[in-house]
């Protein structure tokens, strides 16, 4: 039977059509663009780290579509120009710079949770997946908390525009997110602040700093990366444990797990399921030949079940060696948001855990979005109710 991993139907539950291709088609020729799509861990970490036969250059989508709107995305260049681009947003982007948000994400994390009803039904998607990343985000680039709500409406038209032909409201958001940056852009270069984007226009390496396109793409990478996926990292963490209760009162005991439950969702649930990579030369891989010039998919999703590489992959397990999960990548390309996606994950749950007692799924049964690349939820209803 064939499979179609653009289908709605495949992405409600993906994993038992992964077991199947990486066990009978490892490399399989999907049937709505004929792209190649790769299951084992092994297949897509070597391809991850070959960057030679299987380039990022023609757009990180899933699907052929032409790059979205032709700015050199970093997650869509190659060496030379990634190195490049990637050391000049590594000295702004520091480890330094996310742990001073530190306290500034527990507070709006606590701030948040403070709002969420006690034993009533809400959509915590609304509640705090959201908005939480939203506002740190626009902390991070130092945008006012009144568009926070465009932030949101541009994220979403520009990931739509991965996946999606163009709609015209797209389009349109798009050209509003760029408009709106190079006001922002114009303003930093008159009086620079302590925010990421003063700081990207001041980075050098060997004399050269970023271009206004490559700004412009970094800013949108920011956005894109910053919202969509660590929305649905917690969303998923939040799904897996209204269904376990014991693991809830476990992690409420000892914060000590926080990190490893988080850590383990990315593996089980991870939020970024499939990107796309080209292949520059003919490639035969398990008997399979795939031209050169197909697209490739890359399932990280798949990858993370299998179950040559982790021991009952299926078992969401806290305490597993997983360092070779592949839910922020691997290789050149690996996630530079990790640090802050982990952050904004345990700020939520541990506020969460400091006011609730229990946690169940809401009476409403959440609704999944249809996305190739993200898995998490477009509402997920839930109750909590406070120890009493
Ligand atoms: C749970 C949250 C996250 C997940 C699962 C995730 C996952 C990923 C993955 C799988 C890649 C590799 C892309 C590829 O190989 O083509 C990646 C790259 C990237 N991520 Fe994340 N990400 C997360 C959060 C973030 C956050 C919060 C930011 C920034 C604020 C971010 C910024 C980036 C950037 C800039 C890249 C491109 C790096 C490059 O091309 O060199 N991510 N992410």
């Amino acid at each position: 039977m064939a499979i179609d991993i653009y289908s709605a139907g495949f992405q409600e539950d993906p994993f038992p059509a992964y077991e199947r291709l990486r066990r009978d088609e490892p490399v399989y020729r999907e049937p709505r663009y004929g792209a190649f799509v790769l299951t084992r861990h092994r297949d897509v970490n070597d391809a991850l780290r070959d960057h030679e036969t299987f380039r990022s250059g023609a757009g990180p989508a899933p699907m052929p579509t032409p790059g979205p709107i032709g700015l050199p995305l970093l997650v869509a260049t190659d060496p030379p120009q990634h190195d490049q681009l990637r050391g000049l947003v590594n000295r702004a982007f520091t480890p330094r710079r996310v742990d001073e948000m530190a306290p500034r994400i527990r507070s709006r994390a606590r701030e948040l949770v403070t709002a969420i009803p006690d034993d009533a039904d809400f959509d915590v998607v609304e509640a705090l997946s959201i908005p939480l990343p939203v506002s740190i985000i626009a902390d991070i680039l130092g945008i006012p908390a009144e568009r926070q709500a465009d932030f949101r409406r541009w994220s979403d038209a520009f990931v739509g525009l991965l996946e999606k032909p163009p709609e015209p409201t797209m389009i349109q958001a798009t050209s509003e997110l760029l408009t709106y940056f190079h006001e922002l852009e114009k303003e930093r270069r008159q009086s620079p602040g302590d925010d990421l984007i003063s700081a990207l226009m001041a980075a050098e390496i060997d004399g050269r700093r970023l271009s206004s396109e490559e700004l412009d793409a970094f800013f949108i990478m920011l956005l894109v990366g910053g919202n969509e996926t660590t929305t649905n990292l917690i969303s998923n963490q939040l799904h897996l444990l209204a269904t376990r209760p014991g693991l809830w009162r476990a992690i409420r005991e000892d914060r000590s797990l926080l990190y490893d439950a988080i850590e383990e969702t990315v593996r089980w649930d991870s939020p970024v399921q499939n990107l796309g990579r080209e292949a520059t030369r003919r490639v035969s891989l398990h008997g399979v030949e795939i031209p050169a010039g197909s697209r490739v998919v890359v399932s990280f999703g798949a990858a993370n079940r299998d179950a040559d590489t982790f021991d009952d992959p299926d078992d969401y397990r806290l305490g597993r060696d997983r360092s070779l999960h592949l839910g922020f990548g691997q290789g050149r390309h690996y996630c530079l948001g990790t640090r802050l996606a982990r952050l904004e994950a345990a700020a939520s749950l541990d506020a969460l855990l400091d006011r609730f007692g229990e946690i169940e799924l809401g009476t409403a049964p959440g609704r999944r979005l249809h996305s190739t690349v993200i898995r998490g939820f477009e509402t997920l209803p839930l109750r909590l109710s406070v120890d009493r």
